[in-house]
């Protein structure tokens, strides 16, 4: 285990894990590995601009650099890349630049292709030994993939270069650079002798690439998606991408649960595929059934080709059919061994609790309403390397029907559809469908009958949260000291970019007044999320691989080793929490999200999820999970209304995320911006208090994404002002506001407390559930001044310039002129302050400094001083020791605006003496900003 920062190992895992991800899709004529000393030819533009992660908020992380997979192999001795070929590439891209388009969300998915001149490909065929054709694709928030040529599906241009490619050469070898699956009908098309999916891999991500070509790392990575051939053969797509509802008629009836179940001949590559460069046999071994604890197995692999390699054994489970209807194949449970030698063995043991083999009965059919049951009739188990090849493994008979777990109906939708059920066929089965059964239960109903009970108000007893720690008062009576209105400010997390917290991180939550902070609340900082930190500034982090990839593992270890570092580049940047994992479903290849999130499958997802909750919590650093739940489409994520089953929700979309509750430990939860079955995630009382709090025992806080709504009821409109259906649903954190004390985003809470429809007490089990998860922070800790061995080491590793970026001094910006204190401004050599500047004025701002060079400067002296705003570059100005007497040096800065803004002293040099400085306003620019948004 990771004891302190060490990039270079962060770096090694990194690069493991994006090359453990990667899946082989096709290795004709034993295509791979490239023997030592081949001579490639690299095509395809996407050489010219590795897509380490996705776009949007999860795919922010500045970096030192990033490793692309023409940059990997050219610097490899064992591959001699042609230069020509990449001289007509560079020549390319000089006269059709990246195109990253203008603003949030609006870099293509694709960049234009260059065409091959045959005489090009005819020319490097002759001189190389194989091609290599990169094809790259990204996609992220706000921006789904679309069925069009450039995103799902190859352009013309790229089809035409690869065939041009294949053609020549006797070995072509396509890499996909993307953050999910694409169109693959291709392959049999052109025909090239081998493909691999390799994912964004982060900033190791062309290493890992580099990796697997040459045989250093065997491929072990499995498909986390199906591939079919038509993205119509997806039986989501039937209900995707509108902007109002989707009904989510296929059920729970999501990716292979679809196509093992009805429509196996539309796969091309199933879930879990993925080829090595050696061969395994999976010899399955004994399997026993016991009424209590479920079912085991044991499956012996032996490595039968002449490499060492890792094989993943993925076990699924046949439900007898009974009267809910069962999908063909369900995973269950999954491993991949240790790297196995030529000849070696490996046996591995799974255990299949009962949980596991039960379904949810949403409509009472089984006579068994709300309850996780197994119905009576043969379970079959099949075990090996992917979905399809899976071999019968065992298999018991239970006579009579098992109530498993009760529940009580909770999110089931209020407005009818039909969904998909299977009806035996001649071979098989064929869709049926059946009424989904609607919702009986009010939640609002329950939140009113189950009230939370408190300590009525005492007023400051002077205790703080420390005395919660120490055991010398309960939660409840520290609590019972905050008043309402320290209650109601504790609900707003404030961001982006709060002063409170580690400069150009997402959110501050906590101690956000200094009422709450004189109680000893300390302020929580989170950041995105999910492929590393994203820090606004500017300061650099390090860049994970995408969550498809990492889930292509479908290695627990790895996983949780990689989140352990993340955990330490948290510590060392001052950040409690990681905007991440994502974990939301794979419905459709088509989100875009789905470069952040990990699969189709819910088992999968949640045990890796767990794995990486596993490691940022070695170092007292947790995830927020998210986006809790349904979240399948970008398309209008704020209003999209997903219309989905109770026994779909549970068996599907909130599965993950419980296990991740139960086996994770997790601790904090975003979320989602829009509705499932008519009410707002973030004010759903039956989501977030009956099932995940009352159901799963989960005992963190839950946050909104970033300006969320809430609504009252099923049809109701979605509101940004109602929080109080927020706080009443138990979302502790309304996320995000300038000020909590001023309540900048205008929320209803005081009204709501006022007129009735919200409590104190319910306030107040928020600001419990926010408290307990504050005391396990490394915030609280700093707070109460401890700084351990760990800080001490980590402090180490960040530069004077970051450091001072996790301790800003706050300035508010409210008068036409004010001082800084000079007490506060390091002049050593290369030492750095850093100011945060919070204003609601739009005007331009000048930085006034009386300074001089003090008087043991020699007169030929050089004394730079740097002045930046948010990481750029303002004004650099250098006294001679020859200036001995005080002068005025103003600095014009950037307009000011409403909000937060860095700015950074820097000095290269000591010797500069500074008697005052202050901020001034210059020009007013509230007419010119009225006038500006009247005109747009
Ligand atoms: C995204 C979240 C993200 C948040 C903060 C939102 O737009 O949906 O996933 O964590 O912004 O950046």
């Amino acid at each position: 285990m990771a004891k302190t920062w060490n990039i270079e190992k962060f770096k090694k895992t990194a690069r493991k894990a994006a090359a453990e991800g990667i899946v082989l899709i096709k290795n004709d004529k034993n295509a791979l590995p490239l023997e030592k000393g081949t001579k490639l030819s690299v095509f395809g533009r996407s050489q010219m601009n590795y897509y380490k992660s996705g776009t949007g908020s999860g795919g922010m992380v500045n970096v030192d650099y990033v490793v692309g997979i023409y940059e990997a192999l050219e610097a490899s001795k064992s591959i001699k890349v042609n230069k020509d070929v990449r001289a007509a590439y560079e020549k390319f891209v000089e006269e059709n630049p990246f195109d990253v388009g203008v603003g949030w969300a609006a870099e293509p998915w694709f960049q234009k292709e260059m065409p091959l001149s045959d005489a090009l490909v005819k020319d490097a065929a002759a001189k190389s030994d194989a091609a290599v054709f990169i094809i790259g694709r990204t996609a992220g928030e706000d921006q789904d993939n679309k069925n069009e040529k450039g995103s799902y599906l190859l352009t013309d241009e790229e089809k035409d270069a690869l065939k041009k490619v294949c053609k020549e050469f006797s070995r072509t070898i396509v890499l996909l650079n993307v953050g999910n699956i694409i169109d693959m009908k291709w392959v049999e098309e052109i025909g090239p002798e081998a493909v691999l999916y390799v994912w964004q891999g982060g900033q190791e991500g062309g290493n890992a690439v580099l990796d697997v070509l040459t045989g250093a790392v065997n491929p072990s990575g499995k498909l986390s998606d199906t591939i079919a051939k038509n993205i119509e053969d997806y039986a989501s797509t039937e209900n995707f991408g509108s902007e109002k509802r989707n009904f989510q008629a296929e059920d729970i009836y999501v990716g292979y649960r679809y196509f093992e179940t009805f429509n196996k001949d539309a796969v091309l590559y199933p879930f879990g595929y993925g080829l090595s460069y050696t061969t395994f046999d999976i010899a399955l071994g004994e399997f026993s059934y016991d009424s209590k604890e479920g079912a085991t197995l044991e499956v012996l692999v032996t490595n039968t080709g002449d490499r060492a390699g890792k094989e993943v054994v993925q076990v699924y489970l046949e439900a007898p059919q009974g009267v809910l209807g069962k999908p063909a194949r369900e995973l269950v449970a999954f491993g991949k061994t240790d790297l196995l030698e030529p000849g070696q063995m490996q046996s591995i043991e799974f255990d299949i609790p009962k949980y596991w083999m039960s379904s949810y009965d949403d409509s009472g059919a089984t006579k068994h309403k709300s309850a996780y049951v197994m119905e009576a009739g043969t379970y079959r188990i099949y075990a090996g390397s992917d979905v399809r090849s899976a071999e019968a493994a065992g298999e018991f008979e239970l006579k009579t029907l098992e109530v498993i777990d009760e529940c009580e109906e909770a999110y089931a939708p209020v407005k009818e559809f039909d969904r998909i059920k299977p009806m035996e066929a001649k071979n098989g089965f064929k869709r049926g469908s059946e009424k989904v059964p609607v919702r009986k239960l009010d939640p609002n109903k329950k939140r009113k009958d189950r009230l939370p009970k408190v300590l009525p108000y005492t007023g400051d007893k002077g205790f703080k949260l420390k005395d919660v720690e120490d055991k010398n008062v309960s939660m409840e009576g520290f609590i019972a000291q905050l008043s309402d209105s320290d209650l109601i400010a504790m609900m707003r997390g404030e961001g982006m970019c709060s002063p409170k917290v580690t400069a150009g991180i997402a959110g501050a939550y906590g101690g956000v007044t200094d009422r709450l902070k004189d109680f000893g609340i300390p302020v929580g900082g989170c950041s995105d999320g999910p492929s590393g930190i994203r820090m606004d500034c500017g300061t650099h982090a390090f860049s994970l691989p995408n969550g498809t990839c990492l889930a292509c593992t479908f290695d627990e270890d790895i996983n949780e080793e990689l989140f352990t570092w993340e955990a330490l580049d948290l510590r060392r940047n001052r950040i409690d929490a990681l905007l991440g994992p994502g974990m939301n479903i794979h419905r459709s290849p088509l989100n875009g999200r789905n470069f952040e999130y990990f699969s189709e499958d819910p088992m999968l997802t949640g045990k890796l999820v767990s794995a990486q909750l596993r490691g940022l919590h070695k170092y007292d650093v947790t995830g927020v999970i998210k986006h809790f739940a349904g979240n399948t489409q970008e398309f209008k994520r704020h209003h999209v209304d997903n219309v989905v089953s109770e026994r779909a929700l549970r068996e599907i979309y909130l599965k993950a995320f419980e296990i991740a509750v139960r086996e994770g430990e997790a601790r904090a939860i975003m979320s989602t911006y829009g509705p499932v079955n008519g009410i707002w995630t973030a004010s759903s009382y039956d989501l977030l208090t009956t099932i995940l709090r009352g159901e799963w025992g989960f005992d963190g806080i839950v946050m909104t994404d970033w300006w969320a709504m809430g609504n009252d009821e099923a049809g109701a409109p979605g509101d940004y002002k109602n929080v109080a259906a927020q706080v009443r649903a138990q979302n502790d954190l309304n996320m995000v506001n300038t000020s909590a004390e001023e309540n900048s985003g205008g929320d209803n809470l005081d009204e709501a407390l006022k007129d009735g429809r919200l409590t104190r007490a319910e306030l107040a089990r928020c600001a419990a559930n926010i408290c307990r998860f504050l005391l396990k922070t490394p915030a609280f800790r700093h707070m109460l001044g401890e700084e351990s061995a760990l800080d001490k080491e980590l402090a180490k590793a960040i530069s004077a310039e970051d450091a001072s970026l996790q301790e800003l001094i706050e300035v508010k910006f409210a008068e036409d002129e004010m001082d800084l204190d000079v007490k506060d401004i390091k002049v050593a050599k290369g030492a750095t302050t850093s100011f945060v500047i919070t204003t609601t004025r739009r005007c331009t701002m000048k930085l006034e400094l009386v300074m001089r060079a003090d008087k043991n400067q020699p007169d030929v002296a050089q004394l730079p001083m740097s002045v930046f705003q948010d990481k750029m570059l303002v004004k650099s100005h250098t006294l001679t020791g020859m200036e001995k007497d005080w002068q005025t040096v103003t600095i014009d800065l950037h307009p000011a605006m409403v909000g937060n803004s860095y700015l950074k002293i820097y000095f290269a040099q000591a010797g500069i003496e500074i008697k005052s400085a202050k901020l001034k306003k210059d020009k007013d620019l509230e007419e010119m900003f009225k006038r500006g948004i009247s005109e747009l």
